[in-house]
């Protein structure tokens, strides 16, 4: 049984997989089994941000690795601290709390909201979430994801989650009463299409939530760790959350998930509140570590920012009946197609670029932050190819 053969048979059928089986990276480029080269503009979903063998990164998961893999939360380790000292320091946040994965970041960001809400708010329990929105695939997280696809048939789901308009702010205040204790908001949906808020959006959700004392939680989960230019995304909006919730990009590849608060939020978990056996463990600690710093110290933020524009200005000029529109920030970008994206992605795949979807209609390019203009070049050259 070759690979695929095997994953088949042995894999719960939870994914609808590409045929290719994937051995090795470099750069912005991946190979096959057979040694086919890719380009790769989905960076495992938004998730390598460095792309594929950075040393610095490989080194300093190594050197932990052969110290320490995992001790658990009952005592100290160094990687952890760090880790989360430099995320204070380089955000509007006084504490952060570890996990694995974008939805237990959102998990733990429901909960806190809960808690705050049950302290402060005579226990207002009411969450206000988008509609279209993605938040992850616990029962918590796919009843915030305000999209019944994922939902259906796992009722009964969570309780006194309320859905508005992404971008509409009536549609916000509406749902506003003394029972709501947060809203929940991306600050560029993902799933739901690479759609950026509008600034007077958040703008507007910042005021409602000081004027009505409710948390504004924005889930960072796909937009942080520099994917829209910023080291954080609302950093482009100057709109600060009370609470913001990271993983995929964080860890370069390794998983690691992290929600971010303010010290009047954060107060409100005590020792035994919420936890996870794996949450800050020191090799992906050390690996996010050495992301952080070759953010920093290769200017990546302004790369993304240039090539952001780049590739925007370069699907425009793609001549296609079938592209409605194409948008984004930084380096999370969508061509709304009228057509089914699935069967461009399929088309891509063969001529050696790895494309995803975002839905079903909308291309979305979440490349490396590290791609090059020659990169977008020949990617775009590929997909023009296809459209045209
Ligand atoms: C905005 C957002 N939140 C949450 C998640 C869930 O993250 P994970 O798959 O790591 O649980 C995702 C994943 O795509 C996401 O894009």
């Amino acid at each position: 049984m070759n690979t695929k053969e095997k994953t088949d048979k042995f894999i719960m059928n939870t994914y609808s997989r590409f045929p290719l089986t994937l051995e090795r990276g470099e750069g912005v480029c991946i190979y096959d089994e057979k040694g086919k080269k890719y380009l790769d503009f989905t960076a495992g979903i938004a998730v390598n941000a460095l792309g594929y063998g950075n040393k610095n990164v490989i080194n300093s998961a190594l050197n932990q690795m052969n110290k320490l893999f995992h001790v658990s939360n009952l005592y100290y380790t160094s990687p952890m601290a760090e880790l989360a000292k430099k995320l204070v320091e380089k955000s509007c946040f006084d504490k952060v709390f570890f996990c694995n994965s974008g939805a237990e970041a959102n998990e733990a960001a429901f909960k806190l909201a809960r808690k705050y809400g049950y302290l402060h708010k005579n226990g207002a329990s009411k969450v206000i979430s988008m509609k279209n929105s993605f938040h992850g695939r616990t029962l918590a997280t796919i009843t915030l994801t305000g999209q019944t696809k994922y939902q259906q048939g796992f009722s009964p789901l969570v309780e006194n989650i309320l859905y508005a308009e992404y971008n509409n702010l009536k549609s916000v205040e509406k749902l506003i009463d003394n029972e709501v204790c947060a809203i929940f908001t991306e600050p560029v949906q993902g799933e739901g299409g690479l759609l950026p808020a509008k600034k007077e959006f958040l703008e507007g959700l910042r005021k409602i939530c000081d004027e009505n004392n409710i948390l504004l939680i924005f889930d960072e989960v796909q937009t942080g760790i520099g994917r829209t230019g910023k080291l954080f995304c609302y950093e482009n909006f100057n709109v600060t959350p009370d609470i913001l919730t990271l993983a995929k990009g964080l860890g370069g590849g390794l998983p690691i998930g992290a929600m971010l608060a303010k010290d009047f939020v954060a107060s409100s978990f005590s020792s035994g509140d919420h936890a996870s056996t794996f949450g800050g463990n020191p090799v992906s600690c050390a690996a996010a570590n050495s992301v952080l710093n070759e953010i920093e110290t290769k200017n990546i933020l302004q790369n993304v920012q240039e090539q952001g524009e780049y590739l925007i200005k370069k699907l425009k000029e793609i001549k296609s009946p079938h592209i409605k529109d194409v948008r984004g920030l930084g380096l999370m970008v969508g061509v709304e197609l009228d057509i089914e994206a699935k069967e461009i992605t399929l088309k891509c795949l063969e001529h050696g670029l790895l494309l995803i979807s975002a839905g079903k209609n909308v291309l979305r390019f979440v490349p490396p932050l590290i791609i090059s203009k020659n990169e977008i070049d020949e990617g775009v050259e590929i997909l023009k190819k296809i459209m045209e």
